[in-house]
């Protein structure tokens, strides 16, 4: 037997970035690849890359830089670079770094096999097409092996909604929702090995709009639902939102489904409404707040997450201080605050741009406040009972942590307890960025 060849990946950016990672992982598998922690000895390489935000490309090509003395050293070495760096930069990334082998773009994943097939004589391959076909459906089965008990599916792709700054739309292209019946099988399937809760991923999770296998048009709502049915499956979460695709049964599966967590990424990005007009978020303030209100009614104890950008250009002071309002009214849990990053391509990237150090001192304004709330929040759940998804040893020496249904790490000390149990704890500490606590 030929000893395994060896698959570096790299994974840049989202939790969507990880699970075609492992996808990808799963997929080259079936071509001899097991996966290694370090560049050093693999027999390919393969950056898994981020657009979101500036830069992005700059670091991939200092990063691909620094593989030159390994592929000297073994010419036979495959670089690839995949993600939406590689669907915005498709050839030019192989003009300016010859020793790339492959560049496939986020919807052709499936194809990588083929791909690689194509590189062995030394030639290289390109693929950053948009195809119909679902490319979870094409690759390969998951193997059986035992899986930690939180794991991602992602269920939808793409984004419709083109928010001024944003460059998904272009590099994940329309929105596509996967079929009910492979997202069913899916998640059967990662229960059987383990998952007891699953975070289902997509760009613009709760537009999912997927078939059926009655043949009708099934809402996202209606597929945690279903999910729901699973034995064995604890949990179930969702992520990322919009608040405009926040329809009633989706709220209302907030109150009624007990396996929905209680915990909301639901980004709003400015509470000023001449800049959410700018964005072309298609939602006020005011109406952000009233979903949450609604939410909040189905479900009291939601803990709220949410993305922010700063200094989004023609920001001014009062804008800036209509976000500070909107959190204040809002209170976070957790969230997400990154100043304005030009674009090429998107619409805001052409406008009169906020001077850099005032994005700086917003963000630092805007991020005291979010940490102030997030803390209290923690705080607050010292006394408190929570339900602990353990998932992994902690730092200190016989400790166990896991999540709390808000999504707050927990370490438990001294505890008789395994990965995938499902505990309650009581909360003794709230630190920096957990809470510990002791089993009841
Ligand atoms: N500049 C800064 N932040 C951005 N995001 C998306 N595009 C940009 C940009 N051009 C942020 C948004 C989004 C998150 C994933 O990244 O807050 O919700
Ligand atoms: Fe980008 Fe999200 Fe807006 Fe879509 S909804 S354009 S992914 S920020």
């Amino acid at each position: 037997m030929t000893a395994p060849k060896k698959l570096f990946i790299k994974t840049y950016g989202c939790q969507m970035n990880v699970y075609d990672s492992e996808r990808m992982a799963e997929a080259l598998g079936g071509e001899g690849y097991v996966e290694t922690d370090t560049p050093d000895d693999a027999d390919m390489i393969l950056l898994n890359t981020c657009h979101i935000r500036e830069k992005a490309a700059e670091k991939v090509y200092s990063e691909l830089g620094r593989y030159k003395g390994l592929k000297a050293a073994k010419p036979d070495l495959k670089i690839g670079v995949a993600g939406c760096v590689a669907q915005a930069e498709g050839a030019e990334i192989v003009r300016r770094q010859p020793m790339v082998d492959l560049v496939v773009g986020p919807q052709s994943y499936h194809r990588l096999p083929d791909l690689l097939a194509k590189t062995q004589g030394g030639a290289r391959a390109l693929d950053t097409e948009f195809p119909d076909e679902d490319k979870f459906g094409h690759l390969k089965a998951r193997p059986k092996a035992r899986r930690a008990p939180s794991a991602f599916l992602t269920v939808q792709e793409g984004c419709d909604k083109f928010c001024a700054f944003c460059v998904v739309p272009y590099t994940r292209g329309a929105e596509v929702s996967r079929p009910v019946d492979r997202v069913l099988t899916e998640a059967r399937d990662l229960v059987d090995r383990g998952v007891r809760e699953i975070t289902l991923l997509g760009q613009n999770v709760n537009a999912y709009h997927g078939i059926g296998p009655d043949g009708a048009d099934w809402s996202l709502a209606r597929l945690v639902r279903e999910l729901a049915k699973i034995d064995g499956l604890a949990r179930i979460r969702f992520t990322t939102s919009h608040p405009n695709d926040m329809d009633d049964d989706l709220i209302a599966a907030h109150g009624d489904c007990d396996k929905l967590m209680p915990y909301l990424h639901l980004p709003v990005q400015s509470g000023s409404d001449r800049i959410l007009k700018r964005m072309n978020r298609q939602h006020t303030a005011e109406s952000y707040l009233a979903l949450i209100e609604r939410l909040r009614a189905a479900r009291p104890d939601l803990h709220l997450s949410g993305d922010f950008i700063v200094g989004f250009p023609e920001e001014t002071e009062a804008d800036f201080q209509a976000t500070l309002d909107l959190v204040e009214a809002a209170e976070y849990g957790s969230a997400f605050s990154f100043k304005y990053s030009t674009r090429p391509g998107t619409p805001a990237a052409e406008r009169a741009q906020v001077p850099e150090d005032e994005k700086t001192d917003r963000l630092h304004r805007l991020q005291a406040l979010l940490t102030r709330q997030q803390r209290a929040l923690q705080d607050a759940m010292v006394g408190r009972d929570v339900q602990v998804l353990f998932e992994k040893p902690g730092r200190m020496p016989g400790q166990m942590g896991g999540k709390s249904e808000y999504l707050h790490a927990v370490h438990v000390a001294g505890a008789d307890v395994a990965p995938g149990d499902l505990r309650r704890v009581r909360i003794t500490a709230s630190g920096p960025n957990s809470l510990t606590g002791t089993l009841l």
